[in-house]
């Protein structure tokens, strides 16, 4: 795949990693990046070869949000009808995990587009924020309501009503973040996980992640629900019988993903 504002790449078995690079813009996402975002996500969720995907900016930026300069002029029906949420929207429907992995800035859509991700690798120097009141305007792309799931609402008043920070070290204090790793290493551990992740059962990872986000969405009884509608489907997979009867006969599982 070849695209303007993306790099793709097979860094592991298993794992893709997509680099958003629009450098000399701190990864701002302008339509065309949040089109190509879309198109790789789908691309790489529907290739069975792909087990996991790691999403990266440089050192000096994840993303600093929305192209703000693109914005400027536009009505809300603009907004409305670009593909422009699509790109978030990528990220959060796959169905394979998704690992960011966060160095600098990480502002606005930038950040929203980590929240989307499920783990948050970030080195020392990421910081974290949602300064779009300072432009008028509140997070459009999920901030509001995932921060507030995962935090609270007072952290996340403070956060999108007085544009307060995080470093990496609060981040990951106040649960939004997994790992903190030095900046020359933060991407290898990143892709570390997510091939680590990749060895294991696919259905499973899928079904797995599906019940997780679906704690985000529904009451516990619902919840509880679908985490057993699924944990039962497994059931009819080869991998479930692969597994258990390798523990049963002490050696490795061999997955098939069926
Ligand atoms: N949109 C468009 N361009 C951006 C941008 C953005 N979000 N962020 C940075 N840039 C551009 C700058 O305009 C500048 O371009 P030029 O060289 O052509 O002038 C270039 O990137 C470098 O930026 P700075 O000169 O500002 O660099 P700095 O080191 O002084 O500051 C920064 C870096 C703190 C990230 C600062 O650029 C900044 O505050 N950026 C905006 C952050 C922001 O407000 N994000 C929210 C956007 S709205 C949104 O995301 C809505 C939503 O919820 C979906």
């Amino acid at each position: 795949m070849s695209y303007q504002y993306l790099i793709v790449e097979r860094p592991a078995d298993g794992v893709a990693l997509v680099r958003l690079n629009r450098p000399r813009q701190y990864n701002a996402l302008n339509l065309q990046v949040l089109t190509e975002l879309a198109h790789a996500f789908q691309t790489l969720d529907n290739d069975e070869s792909v087990r996991a995907i790691v999403l990266t900016g440089n050192d000096k930026a994840f993303a600093a949000g929305a192209d703000i300069k693109e914005m400027l002029e536009k009505r809300p029906h603009e907004m409305k009808n670009a593909p422009f949420i699509s790109g978030w929207d990528a990220v959060a429907l796959a169905r394979k995990p998704v690992i960011a992995a966060v160095s600098g800035y990480a502002l606005g859509g930038g950040a929203e587009l980590a929240w989307a991700c499920d783990i948050i690798i970030a080195s020392e120097t990421a910081v974290f924020g949602q300064p779009e009141i300072n432009l008028g305007i509140i997070p459009g792309a999920g901030g509001t309501q995932r921060l507030a799931r995962t935090v609270g609402k007072y952290l996340t008043m403070e956060i999108v009503l007085n544009d307060r920070r995080l470093t990496a070290e609060e981040a990951a204090r106040f649960g939004l973040v997994n790992h903190v790793y030095p900046v020359d290493t933060y991407l290898e551990e990143a892709i570390k996980l997510a091939a680590k992740i990749a060895t294991r059962a696919p259905l499973a990872v899928q079904y797995a992640k599906e019940a997780v986000l679906y704690a985000y969405e529904a009451p516990l009884q619902a919840g509880l629900q679908h985490e057993r509608l699924l944990f039962y489907t497994l059931f009819s997979t080869e991998d479930q019988k692969e597994g258990m009867q390798a523990f049963i006969e002490k050696r490795a599982p061999r997955w098939h993903g069926r």
